[in-house]
């Protein structure tokens, strides 16, 4: 247990009650509209253990898209027939075991329709099917640009899809049980879901699937005031189902962003205070922006300053991270009183894609402490040159 002031920079707070609120949002607005549904949480948008395990606790599926991200759900407490298994990144043996033992494994490639054949012929097994999804030809108002489409899951455009079902419909041990049709539009609107799930009923449809599910994907929004809410994207859900008679199928989601990104706030500290021209100042911070912009592309976050305050006013002041990259600035601010060494920044909303895409570069990962409401708790002691050597052969 320890003060907001005692905790070690540079690091991440995640606020559990916002977790937990973010997940039970999303079920009951599910549970509300259908008689079968279910979360999964996306471990590839944060796959910190903590996380894992309380997405676990409060009854999620774990959403994996790699060997390695199955095994990591099994660590934390995830039985087999609660994990949904995605993506071309899936072994061979991980993913017979997850069929055999119930889980929802949705087929990405070619490589895997031949792995079925793999399967013991005394039982039958169960499958889903991504259906690719191009957000242009779908949901034109929803695309990013003029051909918006996907390297994901098998085409309907061209005769993948059906020689796929062809394909499943030739293997006597195997039931095609689902539909899966994840892409993340950056409008994350909720006409972009009525138009996606209304395209996957008419290929459901068009070949007479007999299905238990359809796995919606992620991409929503988490909860703000401004924002479609959980409620109105299951509305929607149940909307275009009914219209097609399918209401009657377990509806999955798998969100990532939704549910991480607002929980997670990152915590860093002034080291260092440069006067570099008349008017410009660079402050030097212990965080970087490799751990809460890995590709570089944000201007400026959702930011706190904690600050003794000060009375110099300066033109500029230029926030940087600790690495030696010139471009690890994160970002300006002007004409505003200048910062000093002990001052903290906190930047909020930071969970999703950050921390499990930082590269260990100049100083590995940071530590991460959960808050409940009143005390801090170390979740992830900080890594240090022990870990990092921990799979070194040569020394
Ligand atoms: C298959 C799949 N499901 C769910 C997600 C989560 O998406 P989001 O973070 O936009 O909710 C992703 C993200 O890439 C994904 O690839």
């Amino acid at each position: 247990m320890r003060a907001f002031q005692n905790l070690a920079t540079p690091c991440f707070i995640i606020d559990n009650q916002e977790f937990q609120r973010s997940i039970i949002g999303f079920q009951e607005a599910l549970n509300s509209r259908f008689v079968r549904s279910s979360v999964g949480y996306s471990v590839k948008t944060n796959s910190l253990p903590y996380c894992l395990q309380m997405a676990n606790e409060k009854g999620c599926f774990a959403e994996v898209v790699s060997a390695d991200e199955y095994e990591l759900a099994l660590r934390c407490g995830f039985v087999k027939d609660r994990i949904i298994y995605n993506g071309p990144m899936k072994s061979h043996d991980t993913f017979i075991d997850a069929i055999i033992n119930g889980a929802i494994v949705n087929l990405e490639t070619h490589r895997e329709i031949d792995w079925l054949k793999d399967l013991p012929n005394d039982d039958i097994f169960k499958v889903g099917l991504r259906l690719n999804v191009n957000i242009t030809k779908v949901s034109p108002e929803d695309a990013d640009c003029f051909d918006d489409n996907s390297r994901f899951g098998f085409s309907d455009g061209t005769d993948d899809f059906h020689e796929a079902i062809e394909q499943l419909s030739k293997l006597s041990n195997i039931k095609l049980s689902g539909l899966h049709i994840h892409r993340t539009a950056h409008s994350r609107s909720i006409n972009f879901y009525r138009n996606s799930i209304r395209f996957a009923c008419e290929t459901i449809n068009k070949y007479d699937l007999n299905l238990d599910y359809l796995d919606i994907g992620g991409g929503y929004f988490g909860i703000f005031s401004d924002k479609p809410t959980y409620q109105q994207y299951a509305d929607s859900f149940k909307d275009i189902l009914s219209e097609y008679g399918l209401d009657n199928l377990e509806v999955i989601v798998e969100p990532g962003n939704a549910l991480v990104a607002s929980c997670f706030s990152f915590l860093t500290e002034v080291i260092d205070v440069k006067h570099v021209e008349r008017d410009l100042w660079f402050i030097t911070t212990d965080g970087s922006r490799n751990d809460i912009d890995p590709f570089f592309r944000k201007t400026d976050y959702l930011k706190e300053l904690i600050t003794e305050g000060s009375d110099v006013i300066v033109g500029q002041q230029i926030i940087t991270g600790c690495t030696c990259l010139e471009s690890d600035r994160l970002f300006t601010m002007t004409q505003s009183p200048l910062l000093r060494i002990g001052d903290r920044i906190r930047y909020n909303n930071v969970g999703a894609y950050t921390m499990c895409l930082t590269p260990m570069f100049i100083r590995y990962l940071p530590a991460v402490y959960s808050w409940d409401g009143e005390d801090y708790r170390l979740v992830r002691d900080r890594w240090t040159v022990i870990e990092y050597l921990q799979k070194s052969i040569v020394l």
